[in-house]
């Protein structure tokens, strides 16, 4: 099977800027519009944007912010949280498709249902979850702070932890302690299996393997760190090791490529395929990210009374983490 290696970045010489890549900036200055994109978006969206990160540092941008607009290269429910931190900013998306299959697995109807069983319980939801799950949640969650704001719950209260149950398990484990958990998973994180680690620790024995947490317990288990996507980041600065195994969305080497441009990241492959991609964040080209900030449009709209509840469990979250 073939192996996507990317060498040190470092080796490459510097690239120039494609005409589209200078048209998106030309553009965003006239629009007082600022671009975030997630860690999963392509290089080329990356290298214009002004800030690329993950969930957690993505809301925290978008809390901030002074720009008029907001446009925002990732998936629905990012750009939806940006609009909820910012109700009266416009906030755009290249791909109003672009949408994520643990939000398609969470019913906010279902939720409620569950919601009523438990009375007591506090629904804390991963950000990968529609605006109406938000509304019945309690507190938000990102991979970053799922343990730092788990952890600030008292052990004897009831937890109902959405929808992801990969991240919930690990979560689970980390704290030792148990949460009703929904079932939910990411359609791209779940397609791996430990044999894909196996294997490519045989070709590189002293590689450490990282994986995200919404990778399944027995992937998990034979990786040697477990985090977000920006904890990679650091995990990679700091290990010895000038080689390491992504056990994420490709798109997320082009990051780790430029935070730690000395070393070498391989790609784990599953099945197949020689690499994990997600196929709401390729939504996200440089000519539509051009094509939104000349329209306008598509827009994240949501009514005022949604954005007004939602907004509460996200500000929990924003105070919660540190
Ligand atoms: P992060 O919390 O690292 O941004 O992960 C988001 C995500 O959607 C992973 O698939």
């Amino acid at each position: 099977m073939k192996r996507d290696i990317y060498p040190p970045l470092e080796s490459e010489g510097a690239r120039k800027l494609s005409n589209i890549q200078r048209e998106i900036l030309k553009i965003k200055k006239e629009r007082e519009a600022v671009i975030l994109a997630h860690n999963y978006v392509c290089r080329e969206i990356q290298e214009v944007a002004d800030f690329t990160g993950d969930s957690l540092g993505l809301s925290r941008e978008a809390k901030k912010t002074g720009a008029k607009v907001i446009a925002f290269a990732g998936v629905d429910f990012m750009a939806e949280t940006a609009k909820i931190l910012n109700p009266e900013k416009i906030v755009v998306i290249p791909d109003s498709n672009a949408g994520c299959s643990l939000e398609e697995l969470c019913e906010a109807s279902k939720l409620a249902s569950l919601k009523a069983e438990h009375p007591d319980a506090l629904v804390i939801s991963y950000i990968n979850c529609g605006a109406k799950v938000k509304v019945l949640s309690d507190i938000i969650c990102t991979s970053g702070n799922a343990l730092d704001i788990v952890s600030q719950i008292s052990p004897d209260r009831e937890i109902i932890f959405c929808p992801d149950r990969n991240l919930g398990s690990w979560i689970e484990e980390k704290l030792n302690r148990k949460m009703i958990l929904w079932n939910g998973y990411c359609k791209a994180h779940v397609k791996y299996s430990p044999n894909d680690i196996l294997e490519l620790k045989k070709e590189f024995p002293n590689a450490p393997a990282i994986a995200h947490p919404e990778c399944p317990k027995e992937v998990r288990d034979v990786c040697d760190c477990v985090c977000s996507t920006e904890k990679m980041i650091s995990f990679c600065k700091t290990n010895p090791s000038d080689t390491f195994l992504i056990a994420t969305i490709s798109e997320m080497v082009h990051r780790l490529r430029k935070e730690v441009p000395d070393k070498t990241f391989v790609s784990v492959p599953s099945g197949n395929q020689p690499s994990q991609r997600c196929d709401h964040m390729l939504l996200n080209t440089p000519e539509k990210l051009l094509e939104c900030l000349k329209n306008l449009s598509p827009r994240i709209e949501l009514d005022a009374s949604t954005i007004e509840a939602a907004r509460a469990p996200i500000e929990r979250m924003l105070t919660m983490s540190k």
